[in-house]
């Protein structure tokens, strides 16, 4: 039966409001130089706070930290590299970084590692630190923690941090806030930007990894989709190995490589990305995988390079790994094309039968949500052609 997270457990620690991470209390333990890599392995504790009454302490078994990551110094010889963007040099300087220290964990939100199974679709969802209001949005709508269908919906954000100074700081204080009333962050200690994406998703695999390997899906996106969840869940359904399979789905990428033009936010030169090609992808709005696929990803991850364009990072992966992405109708990270000029295009009808559509206003999120659980929403009269 479904374990997780009903009120009132067990006993007095799972009352405990925890808000994990914050305040880490120093190092208490073992140190793990490995010769080349460096990495030292700090056990921290984290200060849980219980709403009633004063913090407590207490170890938590598996939380990191990690050393800064020093910039490789060395990439500033790769020839061309004086003519390259400062947002590139950046990211080639700190790419070979894949540890930060975790701001804000939750590592009970699956029921822990075992109690993961009784998870059967996990959102992840990528959001930095200053969109509150898109998260709260979705809290209220789609990503709404349910038993849908016989079965259980949770939800996470995965987050960095925000510039630097009174901002940064700022910004924390509002997660951890938020954290205190939902428990659905996770954040580490990394700057929150379009080029490590593929960072937060590595680090998010890894997490999971740890706490929550027996999930069965995941929806992984952006926090500016519609998700048409409950339709989720139906399709998923139909798999009869609940997650066990390779599954990999969304809007399908492909026979496309690198953009090489200078002023696009895509922009990839060759001193980050050799190859003309990329592998087929699924575009990073928004795609569903199994626990298994999520897993093989993970363990491929470790020997690919960083590539800042996360969902061909994606891509790579799934090709090291023997595996294909595959297209689904229901998923459009291009959004909704809408024929007629005249129709409403946040028509519920549009959206009736899609999974996921890329780029929607958080203002239209409550009443397209809405209308859509409303059983006498009529849509015999609307034009198909979408
Ligand atoms: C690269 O640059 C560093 C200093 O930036 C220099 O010490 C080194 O000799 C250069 N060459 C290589 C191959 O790293
Ligand atoms: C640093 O950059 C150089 C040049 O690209 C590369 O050969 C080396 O492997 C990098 N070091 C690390 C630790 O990634
Ligand atoms: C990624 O995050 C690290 C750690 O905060 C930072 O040093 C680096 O500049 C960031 N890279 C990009 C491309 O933003
Ligand atoms: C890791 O990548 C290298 C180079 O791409 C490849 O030769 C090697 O077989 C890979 N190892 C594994 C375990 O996949």
């Amino acid at each position: 039966m479904f374990r997780l997270h009903t009120n009132g457990t067990q006993n007095k620690v799972a009352t405990v409001t925890v808000l994990a991470a914050l305040v880490v209390v120093v190092y208490v333990g073992f140190s793990q130089n490995t010769s080349n890599s460096k990495i030292t392995f700090h056990q921290v504790n984290v200060r849980e706070f219980d709403t009633k009454t004063k913090p407590v302490t207490r170890l938590h078994k598996y939380k990191y930290s990690w050393p800064k990551c020093q910039r490789n110094t060395s990439v500033a010889n790769i020839s061309g590299f004086d003519s390259l963007p400062g947002h590139i040099k950046d990211f080639l300087y700190y790419r070979h970084c894949r540890h930060f220290p975790m701001l804000l964990d939750l590592p009970d939100k699956c029921g822990g590692p075992e109690g993961s199974a009784d998870v059967f679709l996990l959102l992840v969802i990528k959001s930095s630190p200053g969109n509150y209001d898109r998260r709260e949005v979705l809290r209220n709508t789609w990503a709404k923690e349910r038993l849908q269908n016989g079965v259980w919906i949770r939800r996470i954000f995965i987050s960095g941090t925000h510039d630097s100074g009174f901002e940064k700081i700022r910004l924390n204080r509002l997660l951890e806030f938020e954290q205190r009333k939902h428990k659905d962050i996770l954040q580490w200690d990394f700057h929150d930007s379009f080029f490590n994406l593929t960072l937060k998703q590595i680090l998010f695999l890894e997490w999971m990894e740890r706490n929550c390997p027996h999930v069965h899906y995941l929806l992984n996106g952006d926090d500016d989709v519609f998700a048409n969840t409950n339709n989720m869940v139906v399709y998923l359904q139909n798999f009869k190995e609940g997650g066990r399979k390779h599954l990999f789905a969304g809007h399908l990428i492909q026979y496309v490589g690198p953009i090489r033009e200078k002023w696009s936010k895509y922009y990839v030169p060759v001193q980050v990305h050799e190859p003309e090609k990329y592998p087929p992808y699924c575009g990073g709005g928004g795609f569903l995988l199994s626990g298994y696929t999520a897993r093989i990803i993970y363990k491929m991850s470790h020997n690919i390079t960083i590539l800042p364009i996360d969902d061909v990072y994606m891509g790579l992966c799934l090709q090291q790994g023997g595996l294909r992405p595959e297209s689904h109708p229901g998923v459009r990270t291009a959004g909704l094309y809408v024929i007629d000029k005249e129709a409403d295009r946040y028509d519920p009808c549009y959206f009736r039968e899609m999974l996921l559509v890329h780029r929607f206003l958080s203002v239209h999120m409550y009443v397209m949500w809405n209308s859509l659980q409303d059983p006498n929403l009529d849509c015999t009269n609307y034009y198909k052609g979408h």
